[in-house]
């Protein structure tokens, strides 16, 4: 394999071919990158979800919901009258947070659906909870994409992001490569909450460990 073969992550050297699945996994390195990510992400997903209390009886809707740990998580911590829904508009995701979470679809606590999060099959005011891992960085039409998260949920819900790449002025360099391979967008705190603010939602609450670069944001409705 050669030089070219190869991608800086910013974090990693890693193979191209396998990463370009982080925006959208497909096939064999789709199923590859999201066993990797159920494992990679983790110790930031349980950085990110201490900050906020998942109620037995919550709905909660996980954005982009990628090889579907996340789900399995909440799922550990609803009862009967709880709700998890996973959506993602890759096939592969589908099917493995399906995979992942079979038993907890079974017992009829969680649903994972294919659908964009910029149209999602939902009625309005149905989550008390929407989480996004690692995913707004590809979300096509950011502002209409959140007004449609805000619109999914009910009105003392709120929208939990977070992400493993914060913008920071001066230091982005280092996501040079990653960029242009998945034409991505990395966000800075106040970028956000600017775009979370025109989409309608107030009372922002931003977290972030400065040892691993992670940020999470909590945006009420
Ligand atoms: C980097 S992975 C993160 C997966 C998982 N949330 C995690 O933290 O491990 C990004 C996921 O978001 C999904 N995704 C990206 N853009 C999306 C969109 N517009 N609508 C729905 N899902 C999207 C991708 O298919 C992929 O599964």
């Amino acid at each position: 394999m050669s030089d070219n073969d190869k991608v800086n992550t910013g974090h990693h050297i890693e193979d191209k071919e396998l990463i370009k699945n982080a925006r959208k996994p497909v096939g064999e390195l789709g199923h590859q990158i999201l066993d990797r990510m159920n494992k990679s992400h983790e110790a930031m997903a349980q950085w990110g979800v201490s900050h906020f209390e998942v109620k037995k009886d919550s709905k909660i809707l996980d954005i982009g919901c990628g090889g579907g740990r996340n789900i399995q998580r909440f799922a550990e911590q609803i009862s009967e009258n709880g709700r998890v829904v996973g959506i993602d508009y890759s096939d592969v995701s589908v099917e493995k947070s399906i995979e992942l979470n079979k038993e907890s679809i079974n017992k009829g606590i969680v649903n994972v659906l294919q659908g964009s999060v910029s149209e999602m099959p939902f009625y309005d005011e149905t989550f008390d909870i929407a989480t996004a891992f690692e995913t707004i960085y590809f979300w096509p039409d950011f502002i209409n994409d959140l007004k449609e998260v805000n619109r999914v949920l009910k009105n003392d819900g709120f929208l939990f992001i977070c992400n493993e790449a914060v913008y920071r002025e001066g230091e982005m360099d280092k996501y040079d490569d990653l960029v242009e391979l998945l034409d991505m967008k990395i966000y800075s705190e106040d970028v956000l909450k600017e775009y979370l603010r025109n989409a309608g939602f107030y009372d922002f609450k931003a977290f972030i460990n400065y040892e691993n670069e992670w940020i999470c944001i909590i945006a009420k409705k």
